[in-house]
């Protein structure tokens, strides 16, 4: 099986022309997220020159029409088009087409291969779940799997299914037409530099190594907190929720970089398989340890960062009594020689006190407390503070001897901020959509892994899909209900909300 360039080679990789075709390029993700990644691989020349970009979409739109709305979008100062965003645009064209309509591929299929557009292409589905389907059917009917003259690659976003059945109908599905090697399952943490960087952290470094296991691991918090509310997408939060929408993908991922073992290469499938291995030896949660071992919440109105806000309940498109949850908190443990008995805490909340998102890991209390005597009472852990986003650095934390004759102790962090302010970061949309124009899978899910962070949160799933009397509610603004410390394992423990010494 040809394996697609690893991760490490990315630099040294040249870039061919492709097509991009955006199923979706009239909503939100392609707003939000795709249309200023592409500006952003424009301005950093990234884009081969040839490279174009097809928007498919309902309306009745000309290929000038898109332009001058991808204009607007894009621009700081619309009386100003920069050199850039004239590159980009450019190379914009709208097919106007419907995802249940044959004749709209047919003619896509004719635009496609008439020589005007790179013979490699790819698809993004940014669409809502049900077009997956039709648009894979019509895609093969109109002939534009077929790699004889070109690539054709797949890009879908998550979530990839809904439970562990539909994940696995979509995936035969895409199998049905594409194979494996052209199908790439997007996880938007993974282009995140400091999500990359927990590898980079653990194995680049041997420091970390012979600490990084259960002899010296008391526990481990992965944390998710936005401000936001579900803002324009009731209509897919509510048939989401918190724990599909985070916690199975990306908290899940970041778990398994935390705990997997070092991979022999850094080969795609080599890291793959390794991450497959951590989340197959999650323990399965059984339906009685559901409320041992999860916990959901709701938002009501409250003050965020000075502004009043409403309840989930009264966000437009959301049902007065929904019972979706847009908090959610997770103990899992890894039942294998390196983690066996450590829980990892996971925790994703909206409307919640600040936009932050870091991995804590607390280590265990020296073996003897020396000081017992001295006007130290009590030393506090060490732990590893890494931040996500928006601060992105390392921290470790340390007791040290407070001046003076006293025998006393305070914290101290070491900080290794790694991201250089001058340079314009590039964004986690922008790095993968790289990555798909190199076909470089290393950083897509394979479906094994989808098909295993399912596993794992399907028992929750389904007790709290019957479970439709009572949902805990917090305040937005705050940091979610304190009901969610019932999960940890010890007195001791408690949520780390940033990277301040508490
Ligand atoms: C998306 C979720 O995948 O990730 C959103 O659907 C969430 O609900 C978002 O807000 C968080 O991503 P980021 O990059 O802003 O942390």
């Amino acid at each position: 099986m040809p394996h697609a360039k690893s991760a490490v080679n990315k630099a040294s990789l040249r870039q061919e022309p492709v097509t991009i075709v955006i199923f979706g390029a009239t909503g939100n993700l392609a707003h939000k997220k795709l249309l200023p990644a592409l500006f952003q691989l424009e301005k950093a020349h990234d884009l081969a020159a040839g490279t174009r970009i097809i928007g498919f979409g309902r309306r009745d739109w000309t290929d000038e029409h898109w332009r001058d709305e991808v204009q607007v979008l894009l621009s700081d100062d619309e009386s100003q088009q920069s050199p850039e965003l004239a590159r980009l645009l450019a190379r914009l064209g709208f097919h106007n087409g419907d995802y249940e309509s044959e004749v709209s591929f047919t003619s896509l299929a004719t635009r496609l291969t008439g020589g005007q557009y790179p013979a490699c292409i790819l698809f993004y589905f940014a669409v809502p779940p049900e077009a997956f389907g039709p648009i894979c059917t019509h895609l093969a009917l109109a002939n534009l799997v077929d790699q004889t003259h070109g690539c054709r690659r797949l890009v879908i976003e998550k979530p990839f299914g809904h439970d562990i059945e539909s994940a696995h109908a979509l995936d035969s599905l895409l199998h049905k037409h594409f194979t494996e090697q052209q199908i790439y399952r997007i996880d938007h943490y993974l282009g995140k530099g400091t999500v990359q960087n927990i590898m980079v952290m653990r194995f680049a470094n041997l420091l970390l190594e012979p600490l990084w296991n259960r002899n010296y691991i008391d526990h481990v918090q992965i944390s998710h907190a936005e401000t936001l509310g579900v803002g324009g997408r009731a209509g897919y939060y509510e048939s989401a929720g918190a724990l599909r929408d985070m916690v199975q993908s990306h908290l899940m991922q970041m778990l398994a970089l935390i705990a997997m073992e070092p991979p022999p290469s850094m080969d795609p499938e080599a890291v793959r398989d390794e991450k497959v291995k951590v989340l197959r030896s999650i323990r399965p949660i059984s339906p009685r340890a559901v409320h041992a071992q999860a916990f959901r919440a709701q938002y009501q109105r409250g003050v965020v960062q000075g502004e009043n806000e409403i309840g989930y309940c009264d966000e437009d498109g959301v049902a007065a009594d929904s019972m979706t949850e847009t908090f959610a908190a997770v103990k899992l443990y890894i039942d294998n020689w390196r983690w066996k008995g450590v829980p990892f805490y996971l925790r994703t909340g909206k409307r919640l006190a600040q936009t932050h998102s870091q991995i804590s890991i607390r280590f265990r209390d020296p073996p003897q407390q020396l000081f017992r005597e001295t006007a130290i009472t009590k030393t506090e852990p060490n732990w590893l503070l890494i931040g996500i986003q928006p601060q992105e650095n390392v921290r470790f934390e340390l007791q040290i001897k407070t001046d003076g004759l006293e025998m006393r102790t305070r914290t101290v962090q070491m900080d290794a901020s790694y991201t250089s302010p001058e340079r314009e970061k590039l964004d986690a949309y922008a790095a993968l959509l790289l990555d798909v124009m190199r076909g470089d899978q290393t950083l897509f899910l394979r479906y094994d892994e989808v098909a295993w962070a399912w596993r794992v949160v399907d028992p929750i799933l389904k007790t709290w899909a019957v479970e439709r009397d009572y949902i805990h509610t917090y305040k937005a603004g705050t940091w979610g209900p304190i009901e969610a410390d019932r999960l940890f394992d010890d007195d001791s423990h408690e949520w780390r909300n940033d990277l301040s010494i508490p």
